[in-house]
């Protein structure tokens, strides 16, 4: 059942280690006991194409990307999500919680590896036809405390979680600004916050979206 009337698209976003995967599980299961019609989704990923991107660009072993090709490579994964996944669910009326999006190409690649933030806004609007969301969720993690919480299991951190500190104070520096540019459309939450605490927010928040009727389509053109 589609309690909605029309998709609803909500991204998470911030650093290696913000707990953006609990957060958008929490929040799934609670629409999802209301009735909603909710699709978890993640990137890079998502799709058949996007797996096998995800892996040539996380892996170690790969031998060098450098950052236009790193971007390129996000960029495609993205753009077979937006069609293939998101927009379809967003058509078909479900809630769609993906597990990063633009902002993370814009902070990772614009900020991280100094590609500048609008040339990869461009590049990632182009791929997606402007597809934006109507909200995102900023967790905002100091990058030490993301290399403890990720590093605590003894996994082993990707090729970008294991850039050094300052690329990963750049990529905070670049969503915090990104959300201060919009502060409608984001809600920014410091990612050490109880975990309960932070999914109350998160839902309602997400609560009050829902109580206005959405856009037929997921924000259209909305960029920058
Ligand atoms: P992932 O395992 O999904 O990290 P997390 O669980 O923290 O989300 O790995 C994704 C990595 O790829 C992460 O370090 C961020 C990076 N990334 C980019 O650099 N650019 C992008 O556009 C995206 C989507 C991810």
């Amino acid at each position: 059942m589609n309690k909605q009337r029309a998709g609803v698209f909500i991204a998470f976003e911030g650093g290696d280690g913000a707990g953006k995967s609990t957060q958008a599980a929490r929040l799934a299961a609670a629409l999802d006991s209301r009735g909603y019609t909710v699709l978890r989704t993640r990137e890079p990923g998502g799709t058949t194409v996007g797996e096998k991107l995800r892996s040539l660009v996380l892996d170690h072993g790969n031998g060098e990307i450098d950052a236009h090709t790193e971007a390129l490579i996000f960029a495609a994964s993205r753009a077979a999500h937006a069609s293939q996944v998101i927009r379809p669910a967003l058509s078909r009326g479900e809630i769609v919680l993906t597990d990063r999006y633009i902002d993370s190409s814009v902070a990772y690649q614009g900020a991280g590896r100094n590609l500048g933030l609008e040339a990869v806004r461009s590049l990632n609007d182009w791929a997606t036809s402007g597809l934006q969301p109507h909200l995102t969720v900023l967790l905002d993690v100091d990058p030490q405390l993301g290399r403890r919480r990720r590093t605590a299991g003894q996994a082993a951190e990707d090729r970008l979680e294991s850039e050094a500190d300052e690329f990963h104070t750049r990529i905070r520096e670049a969503f915090l600004s990104l959300a201060a540019g919009h502060p409608q459309r984001y809600l920014v939450l410091p990612a050490h916050l109880p975990v309960d605490e932070l999914a109350g927010q998160i839902f309602a928040r997400v609560d009050t979206l829902l109580a206005v009727p959405a856009p037929a389509a997921a924000t259209d053109g909305g960029a920058s």
